[in-house]
């Protein structure tokens, strides 16, 4: 069963109103093919709660950056905070733009400039087939386990905000044999005890026992500042276990023993790779959903996965992690059953094996996300 995953809600205004407004940046790659699949489930989910939801398709990604060199207007962002109540993405990146120069101004632009400082990224394994373990599992078995005891269920929360993610640095002596590059690190003590305290927020409202904060301290002295201020917050919230993990070894155990984890808060380049290695542990990114959020604010909506170019136009892109970002967009705007609704229907989806390749079916995208919105109900 799926566990209804409750998020910060959006406006009080939002939740009362049943007509939502969407922007839709359906980007690069798979982006658009995946968006396209998954919206009539989502509208279907959203109905059923008596929800109607408005599409406004955004033409920003390679191809609008290429032809025109804008990549995130003013005006658009302008509308995007202050005008729709979520946003949902599909993916950014296009071998045209080696330097990724439209992604990082759209996405992780607008990822910053509206403050969505919580990357909350879920990892659920939802049928004992995906999982990509295969010895036994390491710790006991949790209530719940599927048959065969593997229960893989955490969440990660990516700082979303700053780290190594602002693009700071300097260059020297660019292309001689001298050339020195280098790389700033953000951190700062507001930002790292808002996303620690969202961490442990949100452990105490899903009855969670543990969090586990991941850094690298060891090697870099300014990560200090995540266990102190994890020791700070973690005093009011002495019902909840936090333990420390270096991120090496946190890999590692993840690997070995996922079913320990329940929430896991870190830095933004952390997040980036551990929540790829854990949509590894339970079938890979065709079924890893993610939204960036600030509670009480319109939130970006986005599968983990990116835009895929080897597969565009074969028919074989997942749809369910754009569906199951779409459980997460509904949740966030406050319907009541909806988001359930979409992750049992992608679950029963995957029990009866109308899977794309990825995951070891034949299905194509359109039939996936066809038998997923036929299994929702009227
Ligand atoms: P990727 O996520 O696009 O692909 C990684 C692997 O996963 C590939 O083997 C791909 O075929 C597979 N995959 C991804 N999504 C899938 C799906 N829905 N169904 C089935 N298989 C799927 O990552 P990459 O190859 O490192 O990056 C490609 C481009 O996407 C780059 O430009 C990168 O910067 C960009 N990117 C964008 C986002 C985003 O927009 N949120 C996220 C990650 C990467
Ligand atoms: C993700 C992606 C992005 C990131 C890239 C495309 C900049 O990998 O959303 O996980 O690193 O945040
Ligand atoms: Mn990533």
């Amino acid at each position: 069963m799926a566990v209804l995953r409750r998020l910060w809600r959006g406006t009080r205004s939002q939740i009362l109103t049943r007509a939502h407004r969407i922007a839709v940046i359906a980007g690069d790659g798979i982006g658009p093919e995946v968006v396209a699949a998954a919206i009539p489930s989502i509208e279907r989910a959203a109905a059923h709660d008596g929800a109607t939801l408005t599409w406004e398709h955004l033409p920003l990604g390679a191809e609008h950056y290429l032809e025109t060199g804008e990549t995130l207007p003013d005006a658009t962002f302008d509308h995007l905070q202050h005008h729709v109540d979520a946003i949902m993405l599909g993916a950014l990146g296009d071998p045209r733009v080696p330097d990724n120069a439209h992604a990082r101004d759209i996405l992780l632009g607008l990822r910053r400039r509206l403050d969505l400082y919580i990357n909350f990224r879920p990892i659920r394994l939802l049928h004992p087939r995906l999982c990509a373990l295969t010895s036994a599992p390491c710790a006991a078995p949790q209530p719940g386990a599927d048959g065969d005891g593997r229960h893989i269920d955490f969440v990660i929360f990516r700082e979303n905000t700053e780290g190594a993610y602002l693009g700071r640095g300097t260059a020297r002596d660019v292309g001689t044999p001298h050339e020195e590059q280098i790389a700033e690190e953000v951190h700062t003590a507001p930002n790292v005890t808002r996303i620690l305290t969202a961490a442990f927020g949100w452990a105490r409202a899903h009855g969670c026992t543990r969090v586990t904060m991941a850094d690298k301290a060891n090697a870099i002295p300014m990560h200090r500042l995540w266990q102190r201020m994890f020791d700070q917050v973690g005093k009011d919230f002495t019902d909840i276990e936090h333990e420390h993990r270096y991120v090496d070894a946190l890999a590692m155990e993840l690997v070995r023993s996922p079913e320990r984890f329940q929430v896991i808060v870190t830095n933004n380049l952390f997040g980036d790779i551990l929540s790829d290695l854990g949509a590894g542990l339970v079938g890979g990114l065709g079924v890893a959903p993610s939204a960036n959020l600030h509670p009480g604010r319109p939130g970006l909506f986005e599968p983990v996965h990116g835009s895929a170019p080897t597969l565009v136009g074969t028919g074989t892109a997942n749809p369910m992690a754009a569906i199951l970002t779409g459980a997460l967009m509904l949740e966030q705007l406050g319907l009541p059953t909806a988001p359930k609704l979409l992750d049992d229907a992608v679950e029963q989806a995957v029990a009866a094996g109308v899977t794309t390749p990825d995951i070891g079916g034949t299905a194509s995208t359109a039939a996936v996300a066809e038998w997923i919105k036929g299994h929702l109900p009227g």
